[in-house]
């Protein structure tokens, strides 16, 4: 299986490698407003992976390896991608998020070692990790987060992920994690 990746600049061959040819493999997604399915169908697409929504997901057993995509609330992946999690055990994981934090926050540090924990606990294998920013699809007001110029800023900038840059950096993650030449 093989893609071609640049966009008609610089062209580069990725090759799966055998280990993934044999063992079979899909990307299990949660989304809600769109910003992680962005993601998920863009490296669905381009790493010709078989994709599934959450409504729809699989049963994990039937997979050696799963990418998990799922949006960010709480600080936590969202409940019906926990539930999945829950479910998944001695694979070979990667996971990715997207979330209104700043991706090199404490928050996302912390979400990403509590998930990299429960799958580990669970003798997955992890692979590797994406996260950036996403679109929040609400006012922003709340009495528990007011409105401050800081929290505007983050929020300003979240809106314009995922992008172009943040679906090639993904795919460059999951590419390199999964050894692909
Ligand atoms: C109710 C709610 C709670 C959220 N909680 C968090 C949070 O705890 N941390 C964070 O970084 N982003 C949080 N977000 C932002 C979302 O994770 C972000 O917009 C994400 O990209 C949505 O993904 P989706 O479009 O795939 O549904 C929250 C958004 C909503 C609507």
């Amino acid at each position: 299986m093989s893609f071609f990746h640049g966009g008609g600049r610089a062209r580069v061959f990725w090759r799966l490698p055998e280990w993934m040819i044999c063992k079979p493999h899909c990307i299990v997604y949660s989304s809600v407003t769109g910003n992680t399915q962005t993601l998920a169908r863009f490296l669905a697409e381009r790493l010709e992976i078989p994709l599934f929504s959450i409504a729809e997901a699989p049963n994990p057993e039937n997979y050696a390896c799963l990418i998990l995509g799922f949006w960010v609330i709480r600080g936590m992946p969202d409940p019906r991608m926990l539930r999945f999690m829950q479910t998944v055990r001695g694979k070979t994981v990667f996971f990715f998020c997207t979330h209104a934090a700043w991706p090199d926050s404490e928050h996302i540090q912390h979400l990403r070692d509590a998930v990299s924990h429960l799958l580990q606990d669970q003798n997955n294998e992890l692979l590797g990790f994406f996260s950036c920013q996403g679109r929040v699809h609400f006012s922003g007001h709340s009495a528990h987060h007011p409105m401050t110029p800081e929290r505007k800023h983050r929020l300003e900038e979240a809106a314009l992920h995922p992008n172009a840059e943040d679906c090639a950096r993904a795919l460059a993650a999951l590419a390199q994690s999964l050894g692909m030449q």
